[in-house]
């Protein structure tokens, strides 16, 4: 059987795909960091690209190659930054690299659904929203898990939520 390949775009320290890297020596796992790592060393099976998504410029990474992408609270960093037109062109690119019957996942607090439901649907993506488990939050990134925190404190648009895109 083929290694499988995942991928996160905007993993900022990395640290879920280094630990996940860790326990899974025989899969790949790449990701996609405008900065470069800060935490080393990097196990053998992550490769770290420093890129970024940008408006026509696709990622260094083939059609058709990975097996799971993540875009986990990239997409609010955008929005934040006034950088909303680089939606669609993640969407895009997590499309164009995913292998046909992959899954991708984005992972975003609650106040973002309403403006990424109406880009999902504009770009034909069939997906599902769903709160993230409590029980699922320790293995979940750093920005998903301050985002609980902050949901536990009374913020409850900061809820983390889980949108499954449907690719087949
Ligand atoms: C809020 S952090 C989330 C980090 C991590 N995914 C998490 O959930 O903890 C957003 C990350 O997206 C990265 N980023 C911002 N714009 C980007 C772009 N155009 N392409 C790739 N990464 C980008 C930032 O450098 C930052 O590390």
């Amino acid at each position: 059987m083929s290694k499988e390949v995942f991928l996160d775009i905007g993993a900022g320290f990395g640290e879920r795909f280094i630990r996940r890297a860790r326990e899974n020596p025989d899969q790949k796992f790449l990701v996609v960091e405008s900065s470069g790592p800060s935490l080393e060393p990097l196990p053998e099976n992550l490769e770290w690209l420093v890129e970024a998504i940008e408006e026509e410029n696709q990622l260094s990474i083939e059609d058709n190659f990975v097996d799971e992408v993540n875009l986990d609270f990239i997409l609010s960093t955008l929005y934040a930054d006034d950088k909303e037109t680089l939606i669609p062109e993640a969407l895009t690119e997590s499309m164009r690299v995913l292998k046909e019957g992959g899954s991708f996942f984005i992972r975003e607090p609650k106040y973002m659904l309403e403006l990424l439901e109406p880009v999902l649907r504009e770009q034909s993506l069939d997906f599902s929203v769903e709160p993230i488990p409590k029980q699922e939050i320790e293995q979940q990134s750093l920005g998903v898990q301050e985002a609980y925190l902050e949901f536990k404190n009374g913020k409850v648009e900061m809820e983390p939520y889980l949108i499954r895109v449907k690719t087949d």
